[in-house]
């Protein structure tokens, strides 16, 4: 939450600030500001409420003067509504000192009453403020800005990325980070900051992790690290591996179709160069494989879309790794006293890296001995780097708010993991594992045909439910968290009331919600599998129409006993049982967006919510 950008060098600083927050946007879209040291060794402010078109508008009409040092954020309110007031910069040192901040300062109330008790004058809601006033005081009395974090970060409790100019070090940006991201971009004599490398990449892919609290100034082509105490700090290497291209929209409409559209390629980069021989092999692994082996347990910790595809993976990890797992939302993890030994394996599963929740619950879990392991789709980000291995999903960078590309990525890389532990530990028959890893090389093309098959009439179906106020989401087994997963992706973009169950607990209750034209969308497993599971997910069907549910059936190809029962069947390739969520989940994702956007709204930025959630 929250976009932050950084640069020092020899080019006008004001179009770098501008296109690293155009790329940030996703990271919240409530306001957006930049502040410039102009070559006349003025500090200079613009920053409006709304999205970044607007601060773009502002600098048209009123334009800043060239000059090399800024730093820009575009934010997601936590305190403070989206005003033209509480969008950051906050000045402070008779507004001589510009200061962002993303995270949220939890003892700010005092802290600001102590300044108030000073004299202080607060123009804002903010908890940003009281980090500005903080550091222009402690820079009174040093005259050095990196001194002056020093002496303010140990006086803040919560989580921030803190980034500031002042006017009398033009050259110069300093910053500070405590559970939230920063990463470092290296130019040919500039130096950039960024809350992940979006922020710089279509300057450099060459990069530096900021690690947990450390402070870092950058100065042009040149970049000092230490830790809050001022120890000198190595910081971490990394190339980035993606380019600029892949982070624009191309000619798609929206992010998120375009993402969709690289469903098949996320698989495919997620499985490359870990299939040997015919046989999973994880290089990332196996570092662990003698830990696997005396493994109790797995928990696996994550958020959102990212937990729904955890429990897709318990199915994988259990049958063929025969090792028990437990998928929990990592903010309920947190704070029940969690019983994990050092034998417990934790997966946390996280696109971004920086999801606040997820992080503090790893962070408890190395804390009690486990053993963590990260599934992460973005280099340099925190998660991993608190964990003691990572499997990188390779799904390339995910703009729109909804997470399509990455979930589908989240359960290879599952699957992967899985196929993995099961041969270490000698749970996994040779032909079962062949079957899984012939399945799984075979997954982007059949995801393809439905791109290539299902889309426009899935479109269609989206644009004829436009008014629709409700829909139901039924699946069993692997099916039920893809029903879970096409509810979120239709709360989220399309601000309609929806929710996934699983098809047997609809008599327990849910079954009161069906009333005549209630359109729910039925996951239904393959005859070829469990005949029986087939069959009972068919009853469940029947039980619902015979009340006048709208059937929507997801099926696979050649499954004719849905027909008298569906009003529609969107059809998906043949696959084994544990490989339908990743082609069931695609018909969904693709009607989520059609339905927003036949209801015209922005499906990449939908309101209220931010890409990446690094607040609790
Ligand atoms: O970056 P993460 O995978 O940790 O994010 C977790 C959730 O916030 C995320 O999946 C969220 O639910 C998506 N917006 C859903 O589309």
């Amino acid at each position: 939450m929250c976009g932050i950008v950084g640069y020092v060098g020899p080019r006008d600083s004001q179009d770098i600030l501008v296109s690293g927050l155009a790329r940030l946007e996703y990271r919240g879209y409530d306001s957006a500001g930049i502040a410039v040291i102009d070559d006349g060794g003025s500090l200079a402010v613009r920053k409006r409420s709304g999205k970044l078109a607007r601060l773009r508008e502002a600098l048209e009409t009123d334009p800043i003067g060239r000059g090399t040092t800024g730093i820009g954020h575009t934010r997601w309110a936590t305190h403070g509504g989206p005003t033209d007031q509480n969008a950051h910069p906050h000045l402070a040192d008779d507004d001589r000192l510009a200061v962002i901040h993303n995270g949220i300062i939890e003892n700010f109330a005092s802290l600001r009453s102590e300044l108030v008790g000073e004299g202080i004058t607060f123009v804002s809601d903010t908890d940003t403020e009281v980090a500005a006033h903080l550091l222009a005081r402690a820079y009174r009395e040093s005259g050095d800005l990196v001194a002056a974090f020093r002496a303010v970060v140990d006086r803040l409790e919560g989580a921030f990325t803190l980034l500031a100019a002042h006017e009398d070090h033009p050259g110069l940006v300093v910053g500070a980070r405590r559970n939230s991201p920063l990463v470092i971009g290296l130019g040919e004599g500039e130096t950039f900051l960024g809350s992940d490398v979006a922020a710089f990449v279509e300057h450099t892919r060459r990069a530096l992790a900021v690690g947990q609290d450390e402070i870092v100034a950058i100065r042009p082509g040149v970049v000092e690290v230490t830790d809050f105490a001022g120890n000198a700090v190595e910081p971490q290497p990394f190339e980035v591996s993606w380019d600029a291209a892949a982070a624009d929209k191309g000619g798609w409409s929206s992010f998120m179709a375009k993402e969709v559209s690289e469903e098949p390629e996320a698989v495919a980069n997620t499985v490359r160069g870990r299939i040997q021989d015919g046989e999973i092999r994880v290089p990332e692994l196996e570092g662990l494989d003698d830990f696997f082996r005396g493994i109790d347990r797995v928990v696996v910790l994550a958020c959102g879309t990212a937990y729904y595809s955890g429990l897709v993976g318990k199915y994988a990890l259990e049958k063929w790794a025969r090792i028990p797992v437990d998928v929990e939302l990592a903010h309920e993890f947190r704070y029940r006293e969690p019983i994990v030994s050092e034998s417990t394996l934790v997966v946390s599963i996280s696109q971004s890296g920086e999801t606040m929740d997820t992080l503090m619950a790893v962070k408890e879990a190395a804390r009690l001995g486990a053993k963590t392991l990260s599934i992460c789709n973005t280099q340099g980000s925190t998660i991993p780097r608190e964990s003691d291995a990572v499997v990188y999903t390779h799904a390339g960078p995910e703009v729109a708010v909804a997470s399509t590309k990455a979930f589908v990525a989240q359960i290879t890389a599952l699957y992967l993991l899985a196929l993995h532990v099961g041969r270490v530990r000698r749970s996994l028959p040779d032909e079962v594992s062949a079957d899984a890893t012939e399945q799984l090389a075979a997954l982007p093309e059949k995801i393809q045909w439905i791109l290539d098959n299902e889309q426009e009439r899935t479109e269609q179906l989206a644009h004829w439910m436009a008014d629709t106020r409700s829909v139901l989401f039924l699946g069993r087994h692997v099916g039920y968290p893809i029903a879970l997963e096409g509810a979120l992706k239709l709360k989220e973009i399309s601000y309609i009331h929806a929710e996934g169950f699983a098809a047997g607990e609809l008599k327990h209750g849910p079954i009161a919600l069906i009333e005549p034209g209630q359109p729910v969308f039925v996951v239904v497993p393959s005859p070829r599998g469990s005949i029986t599971m087939h069959q009972k997910v068919i009853s469940n069907i029947e039980e619902i129409r015979a009340r006048g549910a709208r059937i929507i059936a997801i099926a696979e190809q050649g499954d004719s006993a849905v027909l008298p029962s569906a009003d529609e069947v969107l059809r998906i390739p043949l696959a084994s049982p544990l490989f339908e969520p990743l082609l069931a989940v695609v018909p969904l994702h693709i009607f989520a967006m059609g339905l927003a956007t036949a209801k015209g709204l922005d499906v990449d930025q939908p309101r209220n919510l931010a890409k990446s959630v690094t607040v609790e």
